[in-house]
């Protein structure tokens, strides 16, 4: 302890319910520690155009139960050149920021991973995206509460499908990662999930389904991930359409209301967890590596295998998925 005197902390890539949570966990463990906060607004490219301000305790009140994040976010293009994190390097330096926690996905530790390889400054990770597709932790802050909205949306759309006889291509986010999907198909009940992970499912369907219309099903819903080889829901139900015409079809694209919403209780303690975590992180110099979450407890994950390797997906959850919606 003793080099770190003041941290900063940015919210980077897609916002996911929990980042407000996570924001005040690291700046109120900060305070703890006797630590200075600097809220690094727009993500990266708030280094970049030193767009700083610096955080007090009371500055963190009453955004546990917000969805998004007061400190804005971004995709920063800039970042991605050496001419834009050398401006960020010197802000760092003239800010006196001695670490940085990165709270986002896999884009937010790539950056972090390259700029730790150009410059001293540490930089620790929090893992926040709806997708959960981060490799070295459980979950990923926003997802549960995304799941949850997406159980919500398909419950309503059920009720409609059922009263119709209508089969429901419902699509949810994940343009690389079929979690969403698959736990939402699990918890709906869905006749079908179609995600990207497994290749060949969308031609599978027609046979899925007549087999359910022997059980005179009234009604179907596949939930199809955005990232799906066949390029989505829209796509598919138009491939489909004739195969199926005892059914009315229709499509519902959920899109970024996923993304909103009062975080869950299970997003807003792995938020307050993770963020206290990352803090402790930088006061033992750590650097370069994500605070994850093991069988409930937290590790620490170096950047380089958070971003390189793939979280997989259970095949026991997709066998579970295929018996129990015969
Ligand atoms: O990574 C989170 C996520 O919501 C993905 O599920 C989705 O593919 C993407 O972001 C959408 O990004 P944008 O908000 O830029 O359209």
């Amino acid at each position: 302890m003793g080099k770190i005197k003041r941290i900063g902390v940015l919210t980077s890539g897609g916002d996911a319910p929990g980042m407000n949570a996570a924001i005040r966990a690291v700046t109120r463990t900060a305070i703890y520690y006797d630590l200075e906060v600097i809220g690094i607004r727009h993500g990266y490219q708030g280094l970049i155009n030193a767009n700083f301000k610096p955080l007090k305790a009371f500055s963190v009140s009453d955004i546990i139960q917000r969805g998004g994040t007061i400190l804005k976010t971004a995709r920063s293009e800039e970042f991605r050149t050496p001419e834009g994190r050398q401006k960020a390097y010197l802000n760092l330096k003239e800010a006196g920021i001695d670490g940085v926690v990165c709270i986002g996905g896999d884009g937010t530790f790539t950056g972090a991973g390259i700029f730790s390889e150009e410059y001293d400054t540490p930089f620790v990770g929090v893992p926040g995206t709806i997708d959960n597709d981060i490799y070295g932790t459980d979950y990923t802050i926003g997802y549960d509460t995304a799941l949850n909205t997406v159980i919500e949306a398909v419950d309503k759309i059920r009720d409609t499908a059922s009263a119709h006889n209508r089969m429901f291509f419902v699509e949810v986010m994940g343009a690389e990662a079929g979690f969403i999907a698959l736990n939402s198909g699990i918890a709906t009940g869905a006749e079908a999930i179609i995600i990207p992970e497994i290749k060949g499912e969308a031609r599978n369907l027609k046979a899925l389904i007549e087999s359910g219309n022997k059980r005179k099903k009234s009604s179907n819903i596949i939930i199809v991930a955005e990232g799906d080889e066949e390029g989505g829901a829209i796509a598919i139900a138009n491939k489909l359409k004739d195969d199926f015409t005892d059914y009315d079809v229709r499509v519902s694209v959920l899109g970024h209301l996923q993304r909103g919403g009062s975080p869950s209780a299970v997003d807003r303690v792995n938020a307050s967890r993770l963020g206290h975590a990352a803090v402790e992180a930088l006061l033992d110099d750590q650097k370069s590596v994500m605070v994850g979450l093991q069988n409930d407890t937290i590790v620490l994950v170096p950047f380089r295998k958070a971003i390189k390797l793939n979280k997989t997906i259970s095949p026991s959850l997709l066998e579970l998925a295929n018996i129990l919606s015969i």
